[in-house]
């Protein structure tokens, strides 16, 4: 994997005394592999989500859980108690039903800020990791990446050090292909079939973020890009997708922005978000 640090000052080193590291979203991809690479490691783990059964996963494999709706800042601020450390992120990736999803998206950061700026304050936070993306600092970026500069930014302004990972494109975006090809033989959508993507597993990305916030990595404040071993296209991920599943020859085909968004309200999306730029 490669991560290219853009921070140019000396490696923060985390102070003394037992950590107790804060995992938001545990539920998620990210969220969960984040808490799965904290406890394998040893360290404790308070797994925030917003629905308890739904946290069961994580308690079984020995972290303690906080039920905590993610723009819900007096909720978080409870959770992030004692916290040395903090992994926090922006979930879920989008809510196709959602008539304003720009405004959730804002909520969630104005609140997961309020609540460590507020843990700051107490004085036990020291180091934080942000789940971001890659062209997060894209000033064209649109939809769910443009709020991921925001989020950044905003966790920042606490004062708290922290280390933005700016993920790849997740492989677990590909499990919408594999049903797609399953069900009829390709796939496609708006990324050029050809287009070089940097993808990386979520897996990957929550190892990192529990080698940052336990100290194992030179904890150097600002963006990372986070990205796996080669660069992927859609094209060759179909190809492969299609010789595991029993589908040969199964192709990527470009698909209009037109085509796309009536694919997408015909299966419920809401008509708001599809082609519009988040404010
Ligand atoms: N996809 C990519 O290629 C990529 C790349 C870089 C960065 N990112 C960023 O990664 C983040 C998403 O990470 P992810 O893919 O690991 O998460 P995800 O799968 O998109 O999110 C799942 C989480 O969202 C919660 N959730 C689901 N529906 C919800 C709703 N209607 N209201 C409130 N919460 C809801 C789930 O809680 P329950 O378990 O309780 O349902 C779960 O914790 C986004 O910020 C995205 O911008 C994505």
């Amino acid at each position: 994997m490669n991560e290219t640090h853009h921070a140019a000052d000396a490696a923060a080193r985390a102070g003394d005394g037992p950590d107790l590291f804060v995992v938001t979203a545990a539920t998620s991809d990210t969220g969960s592999a984040v808490v799965r690479a904290l406890l394998g490691g040893g360290s404790p783990v308070v797994a925030v989500g917003r629905d308890g059964d739904r946290l069961q996963e994580d308690a079984r494999l020995g972290a303690r859980t906080h039920v905590s709706a993610l723009d819900d800042a007096e909720g978080l601020a409870a959770a992030l108690e004692g916290a040395t450390g903090a992994f926090v992120m922006m979930a879920p990736g989008l809510i196709p039903g959602s008539e304003d999803f720009p405004a959730y998206q804002h909520a969630v950061t104005v609140a997961q800020a309020a609540a460590v700026e507020a843990a700051h304050r107490r004085g036990s936070l020291r180091r934080m990791v942000t789940l971001s993306g890659w062209a997060a600092n894209y000033p064209g970026a649109r939809g769910p990446v443009a709020a991921l500069k925001r989020f950044e930014d905003a966790v920042e302004a606490t004062g708290v050090p922290a280390v933005h990972l700016r993920a790849g494109s997740f492989m677990e975006n590909l499990r919408a292909d594999i049903a797609s090809v399953r069900a009829t033989g390709g796939t496609g959508g708006l990324v050029p079939p050809d287009l070089p993507l940097p993808m990386i597993a979520t897996a990957d990305v929550g190892r990192v973020a529990a080698e940052f916030l336990r100290g194992e990595r030179p904890f150097v404040p600002g963006p990372v890009e986070v990205v796996g071993p080669a660069f992927r296209t859609l094209g060759e991920a179909t190809r492969l997708i299609g010789a595991a599943v029993g589908a040969a020859g199964a192709r990527y085909a470009p698909r209009s922005p037109g085509a796309v968004r009536a694919a997408l309200v015909d299966a419920g999306s809401a008509t708001t978000w599809p082609t519009g730029p988040s404010p």
